[in-house]
């Protein structure tokens, strides 16, 4: 787990206006391990404060990890669960074989990447996590209110030249990580996202075209005057082959 190489950072002249930010916020995996400065994990935790909740209940909650002790006991244990959820996932979605060993492909980038993340994490400046404190039974649409913040979070990160990943790989080790965060029953862990500068670039954001995914009235109904605008990069899914 060395230190990676220097950080490609904008500079605050290139930083983005609120629809290229949209445009262009990736996953970030591949991030430095510099320190972010308390001014702008604070300007960040404002931002994803103003996401809309249900009612405006607000129950959103943010741990964040940083270099202290229990941080660090913190990052230890997501980061083991980190390493697991990607064994297992590189497994079941072909991230073992095919154009995965090359690493000019776009999976084998995908893969590089991955790689760094789960050997990195425990090193990177800043986790949060992004909890719901429960006023009701636990449900499917509880995420609601939660994700909303997450996606601030990631934006007005990205609006400070920083990067992160919307993750749940918590999962598998959440019993041990409340224990060492006493986070109390009630209170749901709902994404963990590491944040730092991003050591590669970040747009253009890759998605199933206009045409596939907006209807006009009804479903199937083909909405012409929905156009992706030109130079507009397009993915279809889950990992390429
Ligand atoms: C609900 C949700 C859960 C996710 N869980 C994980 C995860 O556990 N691990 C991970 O590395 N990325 C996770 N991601 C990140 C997605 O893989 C990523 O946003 C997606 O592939 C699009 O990547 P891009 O924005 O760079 O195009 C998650 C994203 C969302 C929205």
């Amino acid at each position: 787990m060395g230190r990676p190489d220097a950080v490609v950072s904008e500079t605050p002249a290139t930083l983005p206006d609120l629809l290229t930010g949209l445009a262009t916020t990736r996953a970030i995996r591949r991030l430095s391990l510099d320190p972010i400065p308390d001014d702008d994990l604070s300007t960040m935790l404002w931002h994803a404060t103003r996401a809309p909740s249900g009612t405006n209940r607000q129950p959103v909650r943010y741990v964040v990890l940083r270099d202290d002790e229990r941080g660090r006991a913190a990052k230890d244990v997501l980061g083991r669960g980190f390493r697991d959820g990607w064994k297992a996932k590189s497994a079941s979605a072909g991230y073992e074989e095919g154009s995965a060993l090359d690493p000019t492909s776009r999976k084998g980038r995908q893969r590089a990447a991955m790689e760094y993340f789960v050997e990195h994490f425990e090193q990177f400046p800043v986790v949060v996590l992004v909890c719901l404190v429960r006023y009701r039974e636990a449900n499917p649409y509880e995420g609601s209110s939660v994700y909303p913040a997450c996606q601030n979070l990631l934006l007005a990160a990205r609006a400070l030249g920083y990067g992160g990943v919307m993750t749940g790989w918590h999962g598998p080790v959440e019993a041990e990580l409340r224990e060492v965060l006493g986070i109390p029953d009630g209170v749901a862990i709902h994404a963990t996202i590491p944040l730092g500068r991003p050591l590669g670039h970040h747009g253009p954001v890759r998605r199933r075209p206009l045409d596939e995914v907006v209807f006009d009235g009804a479903w199937g109904e083909p909405a012409g005057w929905a156009t992706d605008p030109p130079g507009t990069e397009f993915a279809g899914g889950p990992p390429p082959s």
